[in-house]
């Protein structure tokens, strides 16, 4: 099996694929089967390359993961071949490598701008065979069009089933641990429907700020970069129906259907519906930050949001009158991926007025740490009267399980090995998304609404606080 990286000298290569490919090599998953290749439009030898994959490696991975010995064994299966995508006859050299009879996977880790050229080449030279693949990255494309003319290019050469695209929110264990509590459990199914949901808040919140990126990220912005993607795909795996069996396309079948049910956003609506915030200065565990438009390849008068809030509905009998409050942002004040499920009221209340009654609430922590916590009422002992309080039912997953979890592109690049096609994202996915956000992005473009700023190292703007309280609550930011 060869495994060939477009873009094999880039940030995604050395930070994530090759450590993750190094970890499954250590771990005996990955053995010689696998011959890998960077691609780059630079000259460089073989034995440079590999070198300065081994200094990444050392920068990336702990002393007790870098094992110098296995590394040296690991180099050995990776060479570098020089490329400039857009000359057909440079991707001949590929022609010596491949046959029909082997399985190739080709990796696009590189701008979206070279899919259509490296797949035109790799089509012409002939190294694509029955058993290839392709594997490529989000953001598919800039909106709808756009993301429609790469999956052409893609399909003239590639079937369905030999397109990986990649949202490596699906290769994260606590993501995938969302169908074991909806699916694996008779506990919630019932309640879970507007019959007892009040609402549900999704927050990706981030400390981290452009990392080098700011010229991809001043032209993409928190809705194309998280929201589209990341934000929508956890969406749809809070709200989808049961499908019938965990394969591959019953999941994708009825994540589509979820998509496809979301409520355009109408101009007029958007004030009331939508915050986008940009950060200024601030601090995050005492460090000072710079604001977004002193960040380095950020326009000095950009008016990118790297923080979004929505308030969105879902028209199905499932969720119907359930509002959904998504929000994500850059230089926030904690890292923390969480799903919040608010439960109504009881539908009688039989304490007394002094009792404050507080509604169950169930918290699904995706990152940084796994947990889940349900927020039940309880007696509070005492000698005389009836008191209520809150109090947790916590499961805390590094309590159960000592062993660390396969990273997301350790999970992602196995699948991908073992043809296995379930956590990657179909076509009409990745296209209905792009219809919902084209839209969501027409409906500002129409609108008056304006950029908030909000201090680096805070929850974002207060508009943000507004919109949710608007529904008589609030996000929940509590210190865990
Ligand atoms: C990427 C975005 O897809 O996800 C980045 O392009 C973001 O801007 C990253 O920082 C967040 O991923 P994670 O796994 O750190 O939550």
């Amino acid at each position: 099996m060869n495994l060939f990286i477009f873009g094999g000298t880039g940030d995604l290569a050395q930070r994530k694929l090759l450590p993750a490919l190094y970890r499954h090599f250590k771990a005996d998953r990955l053995t010689n089967r696998v011959k890998i290749y960077g691609i780059g439009s630079n000259h460089i030898e073989d034995l440079v390359y590999q070198q300065d994959i081994k200094n990444k490696l050392s920068d990336n991975l702990d002393s007790i993961e870098f094992d110098e010995e296995v590394v040296n064994n690991f180099l050995e299966n990776i060479s570098y071949i020089k490329i400039d995508f857009n000359q057909n006859q440079d991707f001949d050299s590929l022609k010596k490598i491949t046959s029909d009879s082997d399985r190739n996977l080709y990796y696009l880790a590189v701008s979206p701008v070279f899919y259509k050229v490296i797949v035109e080449n790799l089509n012409k030279q002939a190294v694509i065979g029955p058993l290839s693949s392709i594997i490529v990255e989000k953001p598919i494309g800039n909106d709808l069009q756009s993301s429609v003319e790469i999956n052409e290019s893609l399909a003239l050469y590639f079937n369905e089933n030999q397109i990986f695209r990649i949202d490596h929110y699906l290769g994260k264990e606590a993501v995938q641990n969302l169908l074991a509590l909806r699916f694996g459990n008779i506990l919630f199914e019932k309640i879970w429907s507007n019959v007892a949901v009040d609402h549900v808040q999704i927050t990706v919140a981030e400390t981290l700020g452009l990392e080098k990126r700011g010229q991809y990220y001043d032209q993409t912005g928190a809705i194309k970069d998280m929201l589209q993607n990341h934000l929508l795909q956890i969406l749809c795996l809070v709200a989808m129906e049961p499908p019938t069996n965990i394969n591959s396309e019953s999941i994708r079948d009825e994540k589509l259907k979820v998509l496809r049910s979301l409520r355009p956003l109408k101009s007029h609506e958007t004030e009331n519906h939508l915050v986008i915030g940009q950060y200024k200065e601030g601090a995050i565990n005492a460090r000072t930050i710079t604001s977004y438009l002193n960040e380095s390849g950020v326009n000095s008068e950009s008016k990118t949001e790297t923080f979004v809030a929505l308030k969105l509905w879902i028209d199905n009998w499932r969720w119907s009158g359930v509002p959904f409050f998504l929000r994500t942002g850059k230089r926030m004040a904690e890292k923390r991926s969480e799903i919040v499920i608010q439960f109504k009221s009881v539908p009688h209340d039989i304490f007394d007025a002094g009792n404050r009654q507080k509604n169950n609430q169930l918290v699904i922590r995706l990152q940084p740490e796994e947990s889940i916590k349900l927020k039940i009422m309880i007696k509070k002992p005492s000698a005389s009267g009836f008191h209520l309080q809150e109090l947790p039912l916590d499961l805390l997953f590094d309590d159960y399980y000592d062993e660390d979890h396969l990273d997301a592109y350790e999970r992602l690049l196995m699948d991908i090995i073992d043809n296995k096609p379930s956590l990657f994202m179909r076509r009409d996915e990745v296209e209905d998304a792009w219809k919902y956000i084209d839209q969501l992005i027409n409906s500002i473009d129409d609108s008056e609404i304006k950029l908030s700023k909000y201090n680096a190292g805070s929850w974002g703007p207060s508009s943000s606080d507004l919109l949710i309280a608007s529904h008589n609550s609030k996000w929940n930011n509590e210190e865990e």
